[in-house]
């Protein structure tokens, strides 16, 4: 048996509580430079976690007189993988794979060039929990599968050093998401793996927008920096804007007159920022607009707005989470074709390029975190969790003006402990954040069959999602649903729709047809179109997605609620009936 117990005791992971990779790590990216890890990592499929139990990455060959010792790992003769990668769609004996995976790399580093510097490692996202280690010392660890997160280095990096990343994608139901969702638990680190070096000195946040009800003509700008005092200067070259700000106890903000052309859908109009600090310099692309409610409207720039939307899911038959830009670039032109001004992001922050694209395409945003369904509401560590993920995702996408809504969850069974924890998340959404508005995905409220939940008191925004005609079968229901409900703030339908596999034909009554699917829309919209306080809908869903629940030989594992196929090329025809319908507009 092993020298230590290491595999013979359970809390193991005691070995890695600290270390915490949290949002206020994150460090503002925006044009600067970075040294990518991304490509080819040797990579072992971990079921027991014995990296961590045995601490692999201390790579101890030898005993303390020098003798060599039997070691269950081979880092240089593993098999390779391209990261970042969903591993289920590159290695079809890991498709179902659920559990730690452990990625190795080594890679040179110039210590000479990056002398005097603070280098930083950022993860885009990896699924679920992180842990990473250097040149054999234990970094940092990260909770949840679709934020960035970010760890200074600079004391760990050697001429030549070796990477390791354990990545487990274990659900539980104290995690956010829980266990049990209706989408593919894709494995591994997803997205872009780089280092980043700075100054000692330098902008660890910048954040631009218009200054809400200030008649458009005013732009906040706020800085952080890692040191407490000193000036950032700021240009905004197109608008005539080079000032500064003095930095007191690492913050400082000002406030500038400014016209900016307003962004929207129709004008997304961008202007280049620059800001500096000491040598510190970041750039970033920043639109100016105004989302606002006034009674049961929502305005765009002071102009009321129907939000003609559709949801999608970050799922790629070819790359699962991992979608290319171009895979991107075709979901929005897919919604463009579809009449859409707007998406839902469900149910998890989607790649930082979604918004990025959706800003220079002019496509309105829902963000959301994955507070879905039955979350452990009665949990503090949950809710810390869900807050940092929050946190996370306003932190990285403040500047995206195709953002207007946080989204603090989906499908919540009502109780205290739910209203205090979503309320909760809605209020340090509206603290955090006063640019944008705060919704969620509510449910009926089955009991008076109307929209009603104690929620939206926390927010701007009601969503609610209703499947009238799909699993509520008794299309009655609907205009009695929209008569029964009396929201004093706007509403979105943030799902209604049917599965249809592509091709399959029959009666309106037959489920999973396309004239089934069809008949609902068309029903679905006719009442929708009636409804005075209804603001937008973001019918589920644009393309078909891979989900584990869904086994019938019609679904093959794929919820077949998408207007068009998972690969993005049959249109069935409920897609004209709803751009049909958008046409109107
Ligand atoms: C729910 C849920 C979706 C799910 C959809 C469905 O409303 O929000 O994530 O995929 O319904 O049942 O297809």
């Amino acid at each position: 048996m092993q020298e230590t117990n290491d595999i013979l005791i359970s809390d193991y992971k005691q070995d890695y509580a600290g270390n915490n990779a949290l949002a206020k790590d994150l460090i503002f990216m925006g044009g600067r430079q970075t040294y990518s890890l991304n490509g080819e990592w040797h990579y072992a499929i971990d079921q027991y976690d014995t990296c961590l139990r045995q601490k692999w990455f201390l790579e101890q060959y030898f005993d303390k007189d020098g003798r060599s010792l039997p070691v269950d790992f081979s880092f240089q003769d593993w098999p390779t993988i391209s990261l970042p990668c969903s591993v289920n769609t590159e290695k079809p004996e890991l498709f179902w794979y659920e559990g730690p995976l452990v990625f190795t790399r080594t890679f040179s580093w110039d210590m000479q060039e990056n002398m005097g510097k603070k280098v930083f490692l950022r993860i885009g996202a990896a699924n679920y929990f992180s842990y990473i280690f250097l040149n054999g010392k234990y970094i940092c660890k990260h909770e949840g599968g679709s934020t960035p997160f970010m760890w200074d280095v600079t004391e760990y990096l050697e001429k030549e050093n070796r990477i390791l990343i354990v990545s487990d994608n274990t659900r539980n139901h104290l995690f956010v998401p829980t266990e049990n969702t209706d989408w593919f638990n894709y494995s591994g680190v997803y997205r872009d793996i780089e280092l980043v070096a700075l100054p000692t000195e330098y902008l660890k946040d910048l954040k631009v927008n218009l200054v809400p009800h200030s008649d458009f003509s005013q732009i906040r700008i706020a800085a952080e920096t890692s040191a407490d005092s000193g000036i950032v200067t700021v240009e905004i070259p197109e608008l005539q804007i080079a000032t500064s700000m003095e930095i007191q106890n690492g913050k400082g903000e000002i406030v500038v007159e400014a016209r900016p052309n307003l962004w929207s859908p129709e004008t997304p109009i961008l202007y280049d920022v620059t800001a500096t600090f000491g040598q510190d310099k970041v750039v970033d692309r920043v639109g100016f607009r105004e989302i606002s409610v006034e009674g049961r409207d929502i305005l765009l720039n002071g102009k009321k707005l129907f939000l003609r939307g559709v949801s999608v899911h970050e799922d790629s038959q070819f790359t699962g989470k991992a979608l290319r830009d171009e895979e991107r670039l075709t979901i929005i032109r897919t919604a463009k074709e579809l009449g859409a001004n707007y998406l839902r992001l469900a149910h998890y922050p989607h790649h930082e390029n979604m918004a990025k694209l959706c800003d220079e395409q002019g496509i309105l945003l829902w963000e959301e975190i994955p507070v879905y369904w039955a979350i452990a509401f009665d949990n503090p560590a949950t809710y810390n969790n869900a807050r940092n993920q929050l946190e996370e995702l306003m932190c990285r996408d403040f500047n995206r003006a195709s953002v207007i809504i946080w989204s603090v969850g989906n499908e919540n069974l009502d109780s205290d402990d739910r209203f205090r924890f979503m309320g909760n998340l809605a209020d340090f959404a509206h603290q955090y954040d006063n640019t944008r508005m705060v919704s969620a995905a509510c449910l009926v409220d089955g009991e008076t069959l109307s929209i009603k939940d104690r929620l939206a008191e926390k927010l701007d925004i009601i969503g609610v999602n209703e499947y009238i005609g799909w699993y509520s079968p008794n299309f009655e229901e609907l205009p009695q649903l929209m008569n029964n409900s009396n929201p004093t703030k706007p509403v979105i339908i943030s799902e209604f729709g049917a599965d249809a596999t592509p091709g399959l034909h029959g009666s309106v009554d037959d489920k999973g047809t396309e004239e089934c699917q069809e008949a609902i829309y068309r029903k679905q919209i006719e009442v929708i179109r009636q409804i005075p306080y209804i603001k937008g809908i973001t019918p589920w869903i644009l393309f078909d997605f891979r989900c584990p629940r869904r086994t019938a030989a019609i679904q093959g594992y794929y919820n077949r609620k998408g207007l068009v196929s998972s690969d993005r090329t049959y249109y069935k025809p409920a897609f004209s009936v709803l751009q049909s319908f958008y046409r109107e507009f």
